[in-house]
């Protein structure tokens, strides 16, 4: 097959601005992020003053992926506490902002409950205030360490199921350093293979309606330097079909304690071709995804998008339109089904690679047993 967007040259910055920092001017503290609407057009910083502006900037997706969720919904409660805004009432603004990733949750009540610790310490709001950025620092730092190891792993468990090197790989969504306080979860796997030599080709779905495929992993792949090639979602059959994909790799937003993966809708339907062709399909997440408190698949709340995202064309570059902001694609007035995520059952998952593990067959078991293994750490 032809390399229609083969790369060369040394790995490259993702972003010439950071995906996520937290600054101190004198105005007072801000939490700026880079705009991923805007990309791949132009890199924009959006500055946060404070949670509602966070929660409109989670919303849109300015800011997205689950642990860079888990990352900013911290630093939003760091940020509310720092400007004397009600902590409490934040925290449940940011954690409620978008359903499906857990991490956005589990950031939010981790940095609340550092503040609310010093607070009933030292009765003092500033040092409140300072334990609660301490622990969103921490939870950065943190997801990158995770994500050099979920990427170690995850290396080694392709070379140990594709022997033979050269790996094809295909990816849904977006996964890497624009996800993360490192260089992500499933695309850090292909990141490093590629680095050794053994990544021949990572193929991209477009992922619609909102392209984080197209506008973001082909982003982030094409200044990696590495070979990759754009593909529209329903062509991933015919490519599963044709014997070019050697192994699915996929991040997580929610994985319940049974092993069910909710992930960027249209997972699932490759996780089907995936058993079909005999294909590994390996999930990819930080242990702060595992939700041992969601039993199961059907328990795990799917977000349900505006119709406009499907019925309208809404990237950045193009003219306003369309009542939700885009060109209409289809006739006004079209409903529209438009499920942000779906639900991989554990049975089509050959392998969840976490910081601290590999889970595979993957089992509430063996789930529960690493995600105990990680609280002993
Ligand atoms: O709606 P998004 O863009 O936030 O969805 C993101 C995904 O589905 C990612 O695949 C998932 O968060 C895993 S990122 C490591």
């Amino acid at each position: 097959m032809a390399d229609q967007h083969a790369q060369s040259g040394e790995d490259k910055r993702p972003t010439e601005i950071p995906v996520i920092r937290w600054e101190e001017p004198p105005e007072g503290p801000v939490l700026v992020l880079l705009d991923q609407t805007r990309l791949p057009a132009e890199e924009v910083e959006l500055v946060c003053t404070d949670a509602p502006v966070l929660v409109e900037a989670i919303r849109s997706l300015a800011v997205r992926g689950a642990p860079l969720l888990g990352i900013a919904g911290a630093y939003g409660v760091a940020l509310a506490a720092a400007r004397g805004f009600d902590v409490d009432d934040a925290a449940d603004a940011l954690a409620g902002a978008r359903p499906t990733a857990v991490n956005l949750a589990v950031g939010v009540r981790r940095a609340q409950a550092a503040y609310r610790a010093e607070l009933a310490r030292s009765g003092d709001m500033g040092k409140a205030a300072e334990a609660a950025l301490a622990a969103a620092r921490k939870l950065h730092r943190d997801d990158a360490e995770a994500s050099a190891r979920m990427a170690e792993r995850g290396l080694a468990l392709l070379d140990e199921l594709l022997p033979g090197g050269g790996h094809r790989i295909l990816t849904h969504c977006n996964t890497g350093s624009l996800v993360s306080g490192g260089e992500g979860t499933a695309f850090a796997v292909a990141l490093a293979a590629h680095r050794v030599g053994r990544l021949r080709r990572l193929w991209v779905d477009e992922t619609r309606p909102l392209l984080q495929g197209a506008r973001l992993t082909a982003y982030e792949a094409a200044r990696s330097g590495m070979a990759y090639t754009l593909l529209t979602d329903s062509a991933a059959g015919s490519l599963f079909a044709a014997g070019e994909v050697d192994a699915v790799l996929i991040g997580a937003d929610r994985i319940a304690a049974d092993g069910s993966v909710a992930n960027k809708v249209g997972s699932y339907p490759l996780a089907v071709l995936a058993r079909y062709h005999h294909v590994p399909f390996i999930v990819v997440a930080p242990v702060t995804t595992v939700d041992p408190d969601t039993p199961d698949g059907a328990s795990i709340e799917v977000e349900q998008r505006a119709g406009f995202e499907v019925t309208e064309v809404t990237a950045p570059q193009v003219p306003v339109t369309g009542p939700g902001g885009g060109i209409p694609v289809a006739p006004l007035g079209t409903q529209a089904y438009n499920p942000a995520f779906d639900v991989t059952p554990p049975e089509l998952v050959t392998a969840i690679v976490t910081e601290e593990g590999v889970v595979s067959p993957v089992t509430a078991e063996a789930l529960a047993e690493m995600c105990a293994r990680s609280r002993e750490v």
